[in-house]
């Protein structure tokens, strides 16, 4: 294992983690714009919504231990979970493909992916998953769902072509109401689907069992 290469990732993503604690007041101004209509992905363009570091380990070790090589990210934010995702597939001899709607955002995170020495491993695409995804027809071995919940059974039900027997899918928080379609949907599909849930219902890691 290359230390320098490690150290350089680790302390990366310490200074990113440190950086995303400020969110609860970009956040904040985000909320109050959002007073007099729906909240949008721009309210929140100058904040982080990151994973966190326990949940960055979990998807590395994930990856690593399942040895799987194609990973889609939806929602890419500033680049520490694809940071988390692109030191897994560096390790599996992968590549992650990551894709962000927000334009400012896309160009931050390529910097601190470029930063933390990992932009060989990742992809980035700007603009809406639906469509930077939309013509995706190669096997997804791990798809991590973190953009817009509303969103995430349509984009499931987008790549599941894509899906093998050994597809894993981890989708952060499902704790949230935008998300109970796709539980009803995997509910609905127990014969195509197994989940199970980690950091205490947080987040779904969904197996396929056919
Ligand atoms: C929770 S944040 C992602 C955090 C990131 N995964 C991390 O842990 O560092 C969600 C991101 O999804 C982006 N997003 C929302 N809707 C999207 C869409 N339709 N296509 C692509 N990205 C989208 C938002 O702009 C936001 O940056």
């Amino acid at each position: 294992m290359n230390t320098d290469k490690v150290n350089i990732i680790e302390n990366k993503l310490i200074v990113l983690h440190a950086d995303a604690e400020k969110d609860i007041y970009r956040m904040g101004k985000g909320m109050v714009r959002s007073i007099f209509r729906p909240i949008q992905p721009k309210d929140f363009e100058h904040a982080y919504l990151p994973i966190s570091k326990k949940q960055g380990q979990t998807l590395r070790q994930l990856i690593i231990d399942n040895k799987c090589k194609h990973v889609i990210e939806f929602g890419t934010s500033f680049g520490i979970s694809t940071i988390y995702l692109a030191d897994a597939v560096r390790q599996t001899g992968g590549e992650v493909i990551t894709t962000e709607l927000l334009e400012s955002k896309a160009k931050k995170a390529q910097l601190n992916i470029e930063d933390a020495g990992l932009d060989d491993f990742v992809e980035i695409r700007t603009g809406d998953a639906m469509l930077t995804l939309k013509d995706h027809n190669t096997p997804v071995d791990f798809l991590f769902l973190d953009g817009w919940k509303d969103l995430y059974l349509p984009l499931f039900k987008m790549l599941e072509s894509q899906f093998h027997s050994a597809t894993l899918i981890y989708a952060d928080n499902m704790d949230m109401a935008d998300t109970q379609d796709l539980t009803d949907y995997l509910n609905a599909n127990k014969e195509s689907y197994s989940y199970q849930l980690l950091h205490n219902g947080k987040a779904y890691l969904i197996s396929k069992t056919t």
